[in-house]
């Protein structure tokens, strides 16, 4: 019961995130308005390179096929009655990560980006799992091991929405403290948020938690169970406040500007 209704409160959040990008940087796009980027991107859009703004597009518009395709990947139904759609949608998904993940590492390492180094390392560090992870959960898929590929797809969830998770946590700490608190908004960096990208990107609690989840349902003990059910449901809470505040906060009001 845990891990379902941490799954839709989590399957929420990530198309709320999706409807953002797709209405914000769809829209700008469409209208050739890429200046725009720039009001939510500090190096979105530079006028002149035109390769660097291609590589800048196709991260965030291909993030929306991660963002709102993810969850249906999981939804049993969908596997069940759709399965030739889940084989085109994970292989769209593996394909989309790999890129997603190279053009967010192309734009940290040439164009830079917010915030300090160990959190420019610490995405990188989330980039390569996002690799790592796409191609063994596709290997284990073709070679029909399907225990393994639904482990690593998981493990691949998880890591690809640390971006989101990242945001989401944020929000639930700006929430909580009414302001920020432990780093500095102006360089955006602090110790908060070394410690939240160190352990949402590098080290990330999400996969530990997923972990657990796994060596849980495999020793069936009912005193770890309940743990784990208790831990995952303290993440839901977490992710609850913090999609309402990245909702409220942060993705309807630059919508609201458009
Ligand atoms: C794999 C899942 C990922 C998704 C779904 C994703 C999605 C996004 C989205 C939607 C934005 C726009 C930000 C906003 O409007 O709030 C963005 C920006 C950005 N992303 Fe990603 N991203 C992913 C992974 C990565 C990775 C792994 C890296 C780095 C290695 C990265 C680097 C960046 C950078 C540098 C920006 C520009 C923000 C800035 O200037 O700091 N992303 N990403």
């Amino acid at each position: 019961m845990a891990s379902t209704v941490w799954f839709g409160v989590t399957t929420i959040g990530l198309w709320l995130f999706g409807i953002y990008i797709l209405l914000f940087y769809g829209k700008a796009t469409l209208q050739g308005d890429f200046t725009s980027w720039n009001d939510v991107l500090p190096h979105g859009y530079v006028t002149g390179d035109w390769l660097g703004n291609l590589v800048v597009g196709i991260h965030v518009l291909l993030a929306s096929i991660l963002v709102i395709g993810g969850p249906l990947q999981f939804i049993p139904s969908v596997r069940r009655y759709a399965p030739r759609f889940h084989r085109w949608l994970g292989r769209l998904y593996i394909i989309t990560a790999i890129i997603v993940s190279t053009a967010g590492l192309i734009m940290v390492w040439t164009r830079g980006a917010v915030g300090d180094t160990i959190q420019h390392i610490s995405i990188s560090i989330l980039a390569i799992y996002c690799i790592i992870f796409a191609v063994l959960s596709f290997l284990y898929a073709k070679a029909r091991q399907f225990d393994k590929h639904k482990s690593w797809a998981l493990r691949l969830f998880m890591v690809v929405n640390g971006v989101w998770l990242f945001r989401v946590e944020l929000m639930c700490w700006l929430l909580i403290h009414g302001g920020p608190v432990g780093f500095n908004p102006k360089t955006f960096s602090g110790p908060f948020l070394t410690a939240l990208t160190l352990f949402t990107y590098a080290i990330p609690i999400s996969l530990g938690l997923l972990e657990l989840y796994f060596y849980a349902h495999r020793k069936q003990r009912k005193a770890l169970s309940l743990s784990v059910s208790a831990l995952i449901f303290l993440a839901t809470v977490i992710q609850l406040v913090g999609i309402a505040g990245a909702t409220i906060g942060m993705w309807l009001p630059r919508l609201a500007k458009l």
